[in-house]
């Protein structure tokens, strides 16, 4: 990925920590990684397949992605937009990743609309509504919905402070999915259900952008990265491309407690 000055890179096996001065130079430098990802897929296949991630971190980013000078950068005609989770709640809810997106860059740009792919996990029958996510992802990149989940062109991922990734929180039930690609998941500390993208198919992306930043997320970001393999109480751990590659965009603050070494640009 092309560096700008001032930011830190750290290569480890398989996969590269960029640390960057704040969460608007995270979201910058994703906006930048997600022009890039989006011209080579239009050039190479015609159409470019998105993750989205939900939380807060990503608004701003989508918010970048909206207006000058990333928008008119992206053929968003030619753009397939995914979610790698959903909340148990309607799309106009406060909560719904889907309306955090649509509210901060799907609204603003001209993605057609049978090219936005919720997640309608507000149904009663969740595992009905997973099963039928899986099917739309592989009517959409036109493979067999059963066997290998497809590549798709960049996942994005935030983290929590307890080391979970889309809704892939510690010791669940979907953190050890090694079959579906979209299952209901239930989450005892919240005490709901989520619907969620699982490993392989998230671990099957071509690039896989992961967003952290601020200081609360400072001690798991270490864990995850140096600290010892513990996937089950760390399912950020889990993601590890198998075709693509995989990116952390970090903020100082997160990245403080990072040991870490590399070069350092002044
Ligand atoms: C969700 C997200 C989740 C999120 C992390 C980080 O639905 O909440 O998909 O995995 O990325 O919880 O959230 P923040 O960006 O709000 O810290």
């Amino acid at each position: 990925m092309s560096l700008n000055r001032g930011q830190t890179t750290v290569s480890r096996a398989g996969m590269e920590v960029v640390q960057l001065a704040d969460a608007e130079a995270v979201s910058r430098a994703a906006a930048e990684e997600v022009v890039r990802c989006a011209r080579g897929a239009v050039a190479a296949r015609g159409r470019f397949t998105i993750v989205l991630s939900g939380g807060s971190t990503p608004r701003l980013l989508y918010e970048l992605l909206a207006v000058s000078p990333f928008r008119e950068q992206i053929d968003w005609e030619r753009v397939e937009v995914f979610w790698g989770d959903e909340r148990t709640v309607p799309p106009d809810h406060p909560d719904s990743n889907f309306g955090m997106a649509r509210a901060a860059l799907l609204a603003k740009v001209p993605v057609p609309p049978a090219r936005v792919h919720r997640m309608a996990a507000e149904r009663h029958d969740r595992d009905g509504a997973a099963q039928e996510y899986a099917a739309e992802i592989a009517r959409t990149v036109a493979v067999p919905s059963t066997g290998e989940p497809p590549v798709l062109d960049l996942i994005l991922l935030g983290m929590g402070p307890d080391g979970h990734t889309a809704s892939l929180f510690p010791h669940t039930e979907a953190v050890r999915e090694t079959r579906r690609w979209v299952v209901r998941n239930y989450v005892p500390k919240l005490q709901t259900d989520r619907l969620t993208l699982t490993v392989p198919i998230l671990n099957r992306g071509a690039a896989i952008l992961f967003l952290v930043a601020g200081a609360d997320k400072g001690p798991v970001l270490r864990e995850v990265l140096e600290g010892p393999p513990d996937p089950e109480r760390l399912p950020s751990q889990l993601i590890r491309p198998t075709v693509g590659r995989l990116v952390w965009l970090v903020d100082r603050a997160a990245a403080g407690s990072l040991a870490g070494t590399g070069r350092v640009l002044p």
